[in-house]
């Protein structure tokens, strides 16, 4: 039997974490955070809680606009922000529960009773709790009248996406609010994808092939349980973003920049199929820790360099490159499946400052490309101000590029390539990307 912490604890540290990310911390670190802060306290917390703990934060996360909402409907002014964020994950957890509501109730007011901060509200809490068991349908229904409550985003960024994406907002936003897949990414120089998928089914784990070397598992599982994983035989990576290295098309002995590298996802797909000599940037040390640990794994090599994009007189050696990778930094919008609190963490605004850092690197890294080689911009936003926006002014003040049509394999069509956008079915499932191929004239 698994070891497990009470249910109320686990309950107190995602509430800690859900109202760090309310005061503007990434979930991640408030996770971290929290679960370390109870490790001081209590004893390390068992790794099946630790599980639970995220699991719950990230749910709580996912309907914040909604839980927000029906808290408003339930209190008669806000409670102070440790007793809302419990509140916020029980509701959360009442939404579609996974167990005895009775017991979900119990434990939240336990949780709150547990803290001096919180224990005075617990009777306040168990009380809004109850109320929203009895007139669960009615207050959902009031609450789902407001966009971000339904939609479980900003209203700034369901407008933008209304805007921009007439057709298509809302199956954006509904994916973006189902829970990730994992999807692996099979080291073809290590072992075929028939041959993996066998290996899988012999392993007793369901899958399915989604993309040239993408299979997406019908359960998310601990990585080092997959077979071969030690030995570099497969990688996570979203099959949108497996679509990047095949686009640039580097091949054998031809001199690679990945601008962008961290955490090594694309630059170890590159040395997967080519063997390029790579260099693989980013901007400090410690993001390049993760980039040596999966070329490592994975058993390939690339020069790793700590610099800044848009300062290449601190680390180019003056050579220039044949293919350039810039996998821009941006808002992530087209994977807030996988990361919950992004929404909740960015502003309008951020999308006209990452759209000018994006161009800025792309307008740096231009003079390092030579005659005749191709540089791939790639995002994983689904904003137009960070992808067709940034392309059109570069191509508008270079004369001398190109852009290249792009097609590829995703699910089963071979189709052209731009704005890929977040998709969940069962034949297409990536998150949103977006892809231009520039060439450079001789
Ligand atoms: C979208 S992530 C890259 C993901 C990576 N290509 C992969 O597939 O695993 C963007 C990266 O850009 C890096 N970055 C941001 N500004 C940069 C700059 N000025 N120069 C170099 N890297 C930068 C960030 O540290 C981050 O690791």
């Amino acid at each position: 039997m698994s070891e497990r912490a009470p249910l109320s604890r686990e309950i107190a540290l995602a509430a800690a974490a859900i109202a760090s990310l309310r005061a503007g911390r990434a979930l991640p670190v408030a996770l971290d955070a929290a679960i370390a802060s109870a490790a001081a306290r209590g004893g390390r917390l068992p790794d099946a809680s630790r599980a639970a703990v995220r699991d719950m934060a990230h749910e709580a996360a996912r309907r914040l606009g909604l839980v927000e909402a029906l808290a408003a409907a339930l209190n008669r002014k806000p409670p102070a922000p440790p007793l809302a964020a419990l509140q916020c994950v029980a509701l959360s957890q009442l939404i579609e529960p996974l167990r005895a509501e009775a017991v979900i109730v119990d434990q939240a007011v336990a949780a709150a009773r547990a803290e001096p901060d919180t224990a005075p509200a617990a009777g306040f809490l168990n009380a809004t709790l109850r109320r929203f068991l009895r007139e669960r349908g009615h207050l959902l229904a009031a609450a789902r009248a407001d966009p971000v409550a339904r939609w479980n985003h900003p209203a700034w960024w369901i407008d933008v996406l209304r805007s921009e994406q007439p057709l298509h907002w809302q199956q954006i936003l509904e994916v973006a609010n189902s829970p990730p897949p994992m999807t692996l990414r099979v080291n073809i120089r290590r072992c075929g994808v028939d041959e993996y998928l066998g290996r899988l089914s012999q392993a007793g784990i369901a899958a399915r092939r989604v993309g040239e070397q993408a299979i997406v598992l019908e359960r998310p599982m601990a990585v080092d349980a997959l077979p071969g994983w030690r030995d570099g035989e497969v990688s996570v990576q979203d099959a949108g973003a497996q679509l990047a290295a095949p686009l640039l098309g580097a091949r054998d002995g031809e001199r690679v920049l990945d601008a962008c590298a961290a955490p090594g996802g694309k630059t170890t797909h590159l040395l997967e199929l080519a063997d390029c000599r790579l260099t693989a940037l980013d901007v400090g040390e410690p993001r390049l820790a993760p980039i040596r640990e999966n070329l490592e794994r994975l058993g390939l090599r690339a020069r790793v360099v700590a610099g800044d994009a848009r300062r290449p007189e601190g680390w180019w050696d003056g050579e220039p490159y044949d293919r350039i990778l810039v996998d821009a930094p941006c808002t992530a919008s087209g994977i807030v499946r996988r990361h919950p609190d992004i929404r909740w963490l960015r502003r309008r605004s951020d999308i006209a400052t990452l759209s000018a850092r994006q161009s800025e690197i792309l307008a740096a890294l231009w003079p390092l490309l030579g005659a005749g080689g191709k540089l791939l911009y790639a995002t994983c936003s689904v904003f137009g101000g960070e992808n067709e926006a940034v392309v059109s002014r570069f191509i508008a003040s270079h004369p001398d590029a190109v852009r290249c049509h792009l097609s590829a394999r995703v699910g089963d069509a071979d189709e052209p390539i731009a704005q890929l956008l977040p998709c969940a079915t069962p034949l297409r499932e990536h998150d949103g990307f977006f892809y231009a191929l520039l060439e450079k004239r001789p």
